[in-house]
């Protein structure tokens, strides 16, 4: 079994998958001066190990970036054999082109950092886009938590002896496939029709945005917005308010990585939307929660992972 390390940017997970998988987290000490600097030092044998660094790369993500580097240059050092980031929630993975000219294509730098400290694999959950993928050249492996959101969903729906129809909606045009993926699982056919909000980004004002049209019928049904993740919160909220208005019944969302920024819960927890399913890829504050949201482990996705290394 490899050992498995755990970042200080969300244990809790760590711990989940290393009880999952019937073993102990590995020991290693992270320590922050009072200067900001981190110290990543590993407690443990490592010499010729297999070893998987859990690590969202969330905000902060500079922080928590520099911390899994850290742990990559340690376990190089102390003679590891093959060092694994699993990075639940990749951070900087919007940043994927030069979205206004002059900007800095971040991602790209983030994944060479990652492949110069010498991991030799990258594990992550529904990467903002696919194409990323290309970027890497060690293995990368883009795991998926909709399976388990939608399975969440689903018990939801039923429980409610709801029998009425579903309509599966994508919040912006670059979410289409990503709906459409969850609708055929979701409905266990390939002929399935979507809806599909058109969305306008403010590109000079980052998180800015709004919904300009809706393609498709939302009328009486109950709607499924399915996204990566939430930040302000505006496209989901947006996206809801446009279903309620077309005549939606009821809008629930499903959203892989609760990437809150400040205002995101005030906003959710106002807006039509009923329910909102995601995943703890990324830590959840106490004072982040609020009723709508129900998180759902993405634990037994890492595990099973981790279990097909051997
Ligand atoms: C955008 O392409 C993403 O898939 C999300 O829709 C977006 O990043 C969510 O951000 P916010 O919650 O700030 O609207």
């Amino acid at each position: 079994m490899p050992k498995i390390f755990s970042g200080s940017a969300n244990p809790r997970l760590s711990l989940e998958v290393a009880k999952i998988l019937k073993i102990p987290l590995s020991s290693a000490q992270v320590f922050r001066f009072d200067n900001s600097e981190v110290r990543v030092t590993i407690k443990e044998k490592v010499k010729g190990a297999t070893c998987v660094v859990i690590q969202p790369t969330s905000n902060p993500t500079d922080t928590n970036l520099m911390e899994l580097f850290f742990f990559a240059d340690a376990l190089r050092r102390n003679g590891a054999k093959e060092i694994i980031a699993m990075i639940p929630y990749f951070g900087y993975a919007r940043q994927n082109r030069e979205h206004l000219p002059g900007e800095a294509v971040s991602v790209n730098v983030v994944i060479r950092f990652l492949e110069a400290i010498g991991f030799d694999s990258v594990y992550t959950v529904n990467l903002h886009d696919e194409a990323t993928e290309g970027i890497f050249s060690i293995t990368f492996k883009n795991l998926n938590g909709f399976s388990i959101l939608g399975s969440a969903v689903a018990g939801y729906l039923k429980n409610g002896k709801n029998t009425e129809k579903v309509a599966v909606v994508s919040p912006d045009q670059g979410g289409v496939e990503r709906a459409q993926v969850f609708a055929e699982n979701f409905f266990h056919t390939s002929n399935v029709d979507i809806v599909v909000i058109e969305k306008k980004r403010n590109l000079e004002r980052a998180g800015q945005s709004k919904a300009l049209a809706l393609y498709g019928k939302v009328k009486g049904k109950t709607c499924i917005i399915v996204d990566d993740m939430i930040t302000s919160g505006g496209t989901l909220v947006h996206a809801a308010e446009f279903c309620m208005k077309r005549g939606a019944k009821r809008v629930i969302a499903c959203v892989v990585h609760h990437d809150f920024s400040e205002n995101a819960k005030a906003r959710l927890s106002k807006s039509p939307l009923e329910k909102i399913f995601m995943t703890n890829t990324i830590a959840l504050r106490p004072d982040q929660k609020f009723k709508q949201l129900e998180e759902v482990s993405i634990a037994l996705l890492l595990a099973e992972e981790i279990k097909n290394l051997l």
